[in-house]
């Protein structure tokens, strides 16, 4: 495990993107999977302004890591939130994106994503293993739309699981630690000081904080995984 400390959420996409860059340049083709929330929302608007032409964007192919269990029009979309700063903005090829029907039946969606990634998605040892895997941490510590109350949706023998938010109820799609630890490449994005003790119980304490939070257990099989943090994220980390 790595972890890159930068300054501020504008270098910590720049220290990403250059991260994913060398990725890029090293295959054909790449199946990237996005998370949602607020994080990313400023990489893509990075991208779109900064990398809309140096980057092969035809090269990838474009997955989440979750998505919450509501129509493409809604402000909760992930897809949404992905299109407006994203999508519309970079041209990338419609048949390369592959979204989660969140307004679908979540079990259906779940059984029906699972089936696309075992047709479009490499596999390693026999699950779909993709080549670079965002996710983000909640102040609580789950990570992809599992949450620590529902810690054993970890544990999934399925490659999709229905995970439900603990305050609003609201259902939502996400990868299971399975698929995600079968991942080549993962990137945990944290920003800003209110993420700053989970941080520090995570990378300190990893093995105590497994039992706890999601986040915890992001370990890739045969993978490699970096924290991108800020340096308000990062504040309590005992000094190198
Ligand atoms: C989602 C995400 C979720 C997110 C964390 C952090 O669909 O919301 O995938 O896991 O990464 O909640 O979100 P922020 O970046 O908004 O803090």
């Amino acid at each position: 495990m790595k972890i890159k400390i930068a300054e501020d959420i504008a270098s910590l996409n720049k220290a990403f993107t250059e991260w994913m860059k060398t990725i890029l340049s090293q295959q054909e083709e790449i199946t990237l999977a996005l998370s949602g929330g607020s994080t990313p929302k400023s990489l893509f608007d990075y991208w779109a302004k900064h990398h809309a032409t140096d980057i092969d964007w035809e090269k990838i192919k474009f997955f989440w890591s979750d998505e919450r269990c509501v129509p493409p029009t809604d402000n909760e979309s992930n897809y949404k939130m992905a299109k407006e700063h994203l999508f519309d903005r970079i041209a990338i090829p419609e048949e390369h994106i592959f979204r989660i029907y969140g307004e679908n039946d979540p079990e259906k969606e779940a059984k029906r994503y699972a089936e696309v990634l075992k047709r479009e998605i490499k596999t390693v040892n026999g699950i779909p293993s993709f080549d670079i895997l965002m996710l983000g941490m909640g102040e609580d510590g789950h990570t992809a739309s599992i949450f620590p109350l529902q810690i054993h949706l970890w544990d999934s023998e399925e490659l999709c699981i229905v995970g439900t938010h603990p305050i609003t109820g609201q259902k939502r799609i996400s990868l299971s630690g399975k698929t995600i630890n079968a991942a080549q490449n993962v990137a945990i994005l944290v920003a800003g000081e209110a993420k700053a003790d989970k941080v520090k119980e995570i990378i300190e304490s990893k093995e105590t904080a497994q039992k706890r939070y999601p986040a915890a257990k992001v370990s890739p099989t045969s993978g490699n995984l970096v924290w991108f943090m800020d340096r308000e994220a990062a504040k309590k980390l005992a000094a190198e």
